[in-house]
């Protein structure tokens, strides 16, 4: 059990007809969450952080991204379901290939408007360099469209040519492809738009295992569907961290200046708002392995 190959948790996924989660985190509660909820409901799962939110180069402090890796793979290594530890969506390879060594097995290039070329190139030398350590690369084709909070707009994106899709998985050798078939990152509130037939296309001429980004937006009801045209793993950040927010607000929206600060954080009792956010953002988590259909697969991976 515990940290295993992304490939061996996707392709299980693909052949039993569910989709493994890949939940966004960025701290230890954050993390601990995803896997409070596969553990309960015997889920395999994808634990990890975003590359470009590591590496963000207007962070008040720089991050290390070896705390990172040594804190997943430890997580992973300890959960009682099988865990795959991603590091998703770097725009900068030096995270990457650090990452690799810090002890991610998955990692993702991504790079807004990049030509093919560059996409090919990057991936050609992030599967070599994964590959020899053992881990899996997954990458992107299309652009998805990224929603602005504040405004609701949303940013271009193109879709996924199925046959630029295979051609490139062929030339890159990457083990799975995050496509963009009308899904859309950052998207609170509304719901994209998925586009099944070309997600039918796509599985049709692309032989790893798909992706589907931008898990917050998409509606619930159409998760059955994505899956069972092929879709083997879905990834989700946004409704997370805003179920972690809501509740740390509401947890402190009380006077609590004449509360222990010890029982507010750290000791994890029913004044832990760190404790409560963490539950919360758990059973979000557990709501989308139920939709993922992921319930109970642990143990037949
Ligand atoms: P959302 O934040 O829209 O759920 O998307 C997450 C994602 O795709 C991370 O790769």
């Amino acid at each position: 059990m515990s940290f295993v190959p992304m490939t061996t948790l996707m392709r299980h996924a693909q052949d039993h007809h569910y989709a493994v989660g890949y939940f966004e985190a960025w701290n230890v509660e954050s993390l601990l969450a995803v896997v409070d909820a596969a553990e309960d409901l015997n889920s395999p799962i994808i634990i990890g952080f975003s590359g470009m939110f590591v590496d963000n180069p207007a962070r008040r402090r720089p991050e290390d991204i070896y705390h990172y890796g040594a804190l997943g793979k430890r997580v992973a290594e300890r959960a009682k379901v099988p865990v795959a530890l991603l590091l998703n969506e770097a725009d900068h390879l030096p995270i990457l290939v650090n990452g690799l060594k810090a002890g991610f097995n998955a990692v993702m290039y991504v790079k807004e408007h990049a030509t093919l070329e560059h996409l090919v190139e990057v991936n050609q030398y992030l599967v070599q360099t994964a590959h020899y350590c053992e881990a899996a690369v997954e990458a992107e084709l299309g652009e998805l469209p990224t929603a602005d909070v504040a405004t609701g707009k949303m940013s271009s994106g193109s879709l996924t040519d199925p046959d630029q899709a295979a051609w490139f998985v062929k030339e890159t050798g990457v083990d799975a492809l995050a496509v963009a078939i009308g899904n859309v990152h950052l998207l609170e509130g509304a719901k994209s738009g998925v586009d099944f037939k070309l997600l039918q296309e796509l599985r049709r001429k692309v032989p790893v295992p798909l992706v589907l980004h931008g898990g917050t937006g998409v509606a619930p009801a159409d998760f059955a569907k994505v899956i069972d045209l092929g879709i083997a793993k879905v990834n989700v950040g946004t409704v997370l961290k805003r179920v972690f927010i809501n509740t740390l607000k509401q947890q402190l929206g009380a006077d609590v200046s004449k509360v222990d600060p010890h029982d507010l954080v750290g000791r994890g009792g029913p004044a832990d708002v760190l404790m409560a956010a963490r539950e919360a953002m758990s059973r979000e988590v557990a709501g989308f392995l139920r939709l993922f259909r992921s319930e109970n697969q642990a143990f037949k991976v």
